[in-house]
């Protein structure tokens, strides 16, 4: 894929707690990673008033699909997956998905989206396969791109991501334990050549509660800019 020119698009996010955001794009709304109401941070999210067109999946954890399900029913989006989830999608009676596997890329209305490596794990959450964990490289139709690594390690594929695509910015996981934390977020930021990194997984629970003041130093000592977003809150990004 060519890379892109650097575009300025402003776009909508809107962010519902741990790794689940909305973001607008070509007029169509993009969900991410649907976990909210057992998200006792984001209890007074709606979820029947969340309508994308589309649900991405980055992995099987409950933190990442325990709303999916109803969300795809009530909304009727499509949902993006590895082929594991869309599997079991179609078994709890969600039939529009779309299976797609790491390093894969394929056009949707909206723009392209490209499947990346992340480094983690993956099972549903009574504990069956559901295939390798991933990311996505969203690219609009007006050539804007931005990344959303899922639950990941910092790696060294990150940087081919950043020379194969010239993003706006990334969203990334930064409360550590299970992810990145925020050092090599920070690094991670480096590799894929971002100035703009919007944290997510961080607070939900025990072992990834983060000091936002620190958080928010570390990146700007490294001359890069992190938003912490409030659940329930829209930014334009
Ligand atoms: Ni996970
Ligand atoms: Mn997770």
């Amino acid at each position: 894929m060519q890379r892109n020119k650097k575009i300025k698009v402003m776009r909508q996010f809107t962010y519902f707690g741990h790794s689940c955001f909305m973001i607008e794009i070509a007029s169509k709304k993009l969900l991410f990673d649907p976990f909210i109401t057992p998200n006792e941070l984001a209890k007074n999210i709606d979820i029947t008033s969340i309508r994308p067109d589309y649900i991405f999946i980055s992995h099987g954890h409950e933190d990442h699909i325990a709303d999916a399900v109803t969300i795809a029913k009530n909304s009727g989006a499509k949902c993006i997956s590895n082929y594991e989830i869309f599997v079991w999608l179609q078994k709890n009676g969600v039939e529009n998905g779309h299976p797609m596997n790491t390093g894969g890329q394929w056009a949707f209305d909206f723009g392209k989206v490209k499947c990346t490596e992340a480094v983690h794990s993956s099972s549903f959450p009574d504990g069956t396969y559901a295939g390798n964990p991933m990311g996505f490289v969203i690219t609009s139709n007006d050539g804007d791109s931005f990344y959303y690594s899922g639950d990941t390690a910092l790696t060294l594929n990150m940087q081919l991501t950043g020379e194969e695509f010239s993003l706006s910015f990334a969203v990334l996981p930064i409360g550590d334990n299970f992810t990145m934390g925020i050092e090599d977020a920070v690094k991670a930021a480096k590799l894929l050549k971002v100035k703009k990194v919007i944290g997510v997984h961080f607070d939900t629970f025990g072992f990834i509660k983060i000091d936002h003041q620190a958080a928010l130093e570390k990146f700007k000592a490294a001359g890069l800019e992190l938003l912490l977003p409030e659940i329930g809150k829209s930014y334009q990004i």
